[in-house]
């Protein structure tokens, strides 16, 4: 059974799904078989990354489908050590060469890595190669207000989306109001904080159980209903669908709030702070 994904709206006008696949581990023979029956059970944004080394399995699993290519929307993301300009343009076609695809629909910076200090000039790369086709929709991932706010006053671009940890234990309430307020989707990595404890939380079990919805329904409802686009990995069809079948019931105020609850000021799941952590 398919199921039909609600779309967003970015700010350059590109439509992508409000939920997508992620595909941190998903490589080779496997990772292709991952990745197609997710697109045969309706996903239509898949999420890689250089970083990832599965730009090649994601580029294989578009040829497999039947699904035509306009109707999917890929994206990777660019990584530290390539943030100089002329490095940030080789790599957006290396990931083009690596992926065989003609474009990207979303490229994104994998990390500000503001101690390195470079991320603007990656961000010229990314706007330079919107504009040879080679990217639909630039973004970003991990960056905070003050990285955003350098790219809006340096470069006059802001992305159209920012890929952050957001999930159950931590859920970025005031980086998320300042997307809103500046036309950026979030982008949720990590939603369902990969299993973890959230599967055995007893609150989220509860409302769980009113719906008739399991744990990761639940929460990726949850994202849904913050205006999130989350990116589930999971490379088991039943899973898949189970990440996508959530869209016939809805989360009451009260729900909403007793999410709202379970956040921790330290709940990034490994301390990943991009005001210092640098991911190369
Ligand atoms: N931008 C960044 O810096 C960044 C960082 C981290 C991740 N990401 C992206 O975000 C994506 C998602 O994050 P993630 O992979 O870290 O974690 P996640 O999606 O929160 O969780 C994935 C884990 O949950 C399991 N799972 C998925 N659906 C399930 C279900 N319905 N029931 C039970 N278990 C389920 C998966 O196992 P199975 O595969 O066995 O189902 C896997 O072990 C990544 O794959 C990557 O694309 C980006």
């Amino acid at each position: 059974m398919r199921s039909q994904i609600p779309e967003v709206t970015l700010h350059d006008g590109l439509k992508i799904p409000s939920i997508g696949l992620g595909t941190a581990k998903l490589k080779g023979s496997d990772g292709v078989t991952a990745i197609t029956s997710a697109i045969d059970n309706g996903y239509r944004l898949i999420d890689s990354a250089y970083n990832y080394e599965n730009e090649g399995t994601v580029g294989e699993a578009v040829r497999k489908t039947t699904v035509p290519r306009e109707a999917l929307r890929i994206t990777s993301k660019l990584p530290g050590r390539y943030h100089s300009y002329s490095d940030a343009v080789t790599t957006i076609q290396e990931s083009l060469y690596r992926a065989n695809l003609d474009y990207y629909d979303l490229y994104i910076i994998h990390w500000p890595n503001p101690i390195q200090g470079k991320y603007i000039e990656a961000w010229q790369a990314l706007i330079d190669a919107k504009k040879w086709g080679l990217i639909r929709s630039i973004g970003v991932s991990n960056f905070l207000p003050e990285h955003l706010e350098r790219l809006k006053n340096e470069t006059g671009v802001l992305p159209t989306i920012n890929q952050i940890e957001l999930h159950p234990f931590f859920n970025q309430e005031e980086q998320r109001e300042w997307h809103e307020k500046h036309g950026v989707i979030t982008e949720s990595w990590s939603p369902l904080s990969r299993g973890s404890d959230v599967f055995e939380n007893e609150t989220i079990q509860a409302i769980a159980n009113k719906y008739n919805k399991t744990i990761p329904q639940v929460i990726l409802r949850w994202h849904y209903q913050l205006g999130a686009v989350s990116i589930p990995k999971s490379s088991s069809p039943s899973r898949q669908l189970e990440n996508i079948s959530i869209f016939d019931f809805a989360l009451d105020y009260e729900d909403m709030d007793s999410l709202a609850q379970l956040t921790r000021p330290d709940g990034r799941m490994n301390d990943q702070n991009p005001a210092v952590y640098e991911e190369f």
